[in-house]
C-alpha cells in the first residue's frame, strides 16, 4: 500500500475541468492528466504510436483520448489502445496530386510496421484542491 509521502502534486482541481486535459512533468516524464466526470486519471502523455503529446488531442465524454497526430485512441481509464493510428488519407480530402498519393502510400506502408502500444497509466488522489500522482 503507497503511503501519501510517495505521492506528488502535479496541479490544482481548478486547472483541469471536466473534460479536459494537462500536460505535466513527473521525474522527467511526459503525463497527461485528464478530468472525466470530475474524476482525474493519469497517463504517459507520449502516444504509443510515434510519441506526440496525447494532451494536444482531445477527449470525449467517455473518455477516450485521441492523437493528433494520427488518430489513435487510448481509455483514459485504463490506458488501453481502443483504436488503431489512421494512415491513410481521409475520403473527405480533397485529391491529392499523384506523386503526393504515391508519398502518402509508401509513408503508410512504411507506418503500418510501427506498432501502437498502450499507454502506461498512474494513480492518481486528490487532496483539497490538489491533483497528486503517484511517482
Ligand atoms: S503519434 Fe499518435 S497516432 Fe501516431
Amino acid at each position: 500500500m503507497p503511503n501519501s509521502e510517495s505521492y506528488v502534486e502535479v496541479a490544482k482541481i481548478d486547472e483541469i475541468p471536466p473534460g479536459k486535459m494537462k500536460h505535466v512533468e513527473l521525474d522527467g516524464k511526459d503525463i497527461v492528466v485528464c478530468n472525466l466526470n470530475s474524476k482525474f486519471y493519469a497517463m504517459d502523455d507520449r502516444c504509443g504510436h510515434m510519441n506526440a503529446l496525447l494532451s494536444m488531442g482531445n477527449i470525449s465524454n467517455d473518455g477516450v483520448v485521441t492523437c493528433p497526430f494520427h488518430g489513435a485512441r487510448f481509455d483514459v481509464t485504463t490506458g488501453k489502445k481502443v483504436k488503431e493510428p489512421v494512415l491513410t488519407p481521409s475520403q473527405q480530402m480533397e485529391p491529392l496530386p499523384k506523386t503526393w498519393q504515391n508519398y502518402m502510400e509508401h509513408v503508410g506502408q512504411l507506418m503500418s510496421h510501427i506498432k501502437t502500444y498502450d499507454q502506461k497509466t498512474y494513480e492518481v488522489q486528490v487532496e483539497g484542491n490538489r491533483i497528486k500522482i503517484r511517482a
